[in-house]
């Protein structure tokens, strides 16, 4: 565990947040904070809230009520295409099943997270590859997504998830649909990530993901956080 967690900037906040989809509430009232260079897990029963939880902090979605502050920024202020500014610029996120744009291939689908940014293509192409290259899959990059494996395209993710040095990377179930080797290697990944300062918030049915990963874990339950616990890395 780094020693320096607690002496981090706040990254992330949340204010009394809820969220209601109709007569059902997803979640009740959640209060938190995130700091820079911090490893959090989220883990909880299905349908609790997590994934939830992580739409809102990444502007994927709002809250009913309550505040949601990233990066100093208040994310109830900021309109659609402010919120996808943001989503841009400071956010990377790594889902279960890859998302993927199938007719790019895994060059083209990292370096496009830049283009949208505005950075030149030629730019764009050279920090995808440097990327692709670090995480060991830069011989893939003429590959479409369907003829990489599942760990090869979540290596792709994480690229793309990085192309724009985010504030935050969220990742949502990210070993959830690789077999236990690529799942380790994406385990590996995260946590050289997070030793060199990135800030990682991580939702997992998986408790070695969590204890192999996370410096803290926050359980949620039925909406709302039920425990929160610092965490001892085990190698
Ligand atoms: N767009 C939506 N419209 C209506 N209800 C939703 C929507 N998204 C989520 N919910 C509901 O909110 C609750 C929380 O869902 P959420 O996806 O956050 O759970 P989760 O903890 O991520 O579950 P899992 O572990 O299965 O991924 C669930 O009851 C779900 O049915
Ligand atoms: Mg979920």
């Amino acid at each position: 565990m780094t020693s320096d967690n607690s002496a981090g900037q706040v990254v992330v906040r949340l204010d009394g947040v809820r969220k209601e989809y109709g007569d059902a509430i997803a979640l009740h009232d959640v209060s938190l904070e995130i700091r820079a260079g911090e490893a959090v897990a989220v883990m909880g029963p299905s349908g609790c809230g997590k994934s939830t939880l992580l739409n809102m902090i990444a502007g994927l979605d709002r809250p009913t009520s309550g505040r949601i502050t990233v990066h100093g920024e208040d994310l109830g202020s900021l309109n659609e295409s402010g919120l996808a500014l943001f989503r841009r610029r400071r956010i990377g996120m790594i889902f279960q099943f890859f998302n993927l744009i199938d007719d790019l291939s895994a060059l083209d689908n990292v370096a496009l997270a830049a283009q949208l940014t505005g950075t030149p293509a030629s730019q764009a192409r050279k920090r995808a590859l440097e990327l692709l290259d670090e995480l060991g899959v830069a011989d893939r990059r003429d590959n479409y997504p369907a003829t990489l494996s599942g760990g090869q395209r979540q290596r792709v993710c994480v690229a793309r998830a990085l192309m724009n040095r985010p504030a935050l990377l969220l990742a949502d179930e990210p070993t959830g649909a690789l077999d236990s080797q690529a799942g380790e290697q994406v385990m590996d990944l995260l946590i050289d990530l997070n030793q060199i300062g990135q800030t990682l918030l991580i939702v997992t049915h998986d408790q070695r993901l969590a204890t192999r990963c996370a410096s803290r874990l926050i359980e949620v339950a039925d909406g709302r956080v039920a425990r929160e616990s610092t965490l001892e890395r085990t190698a």
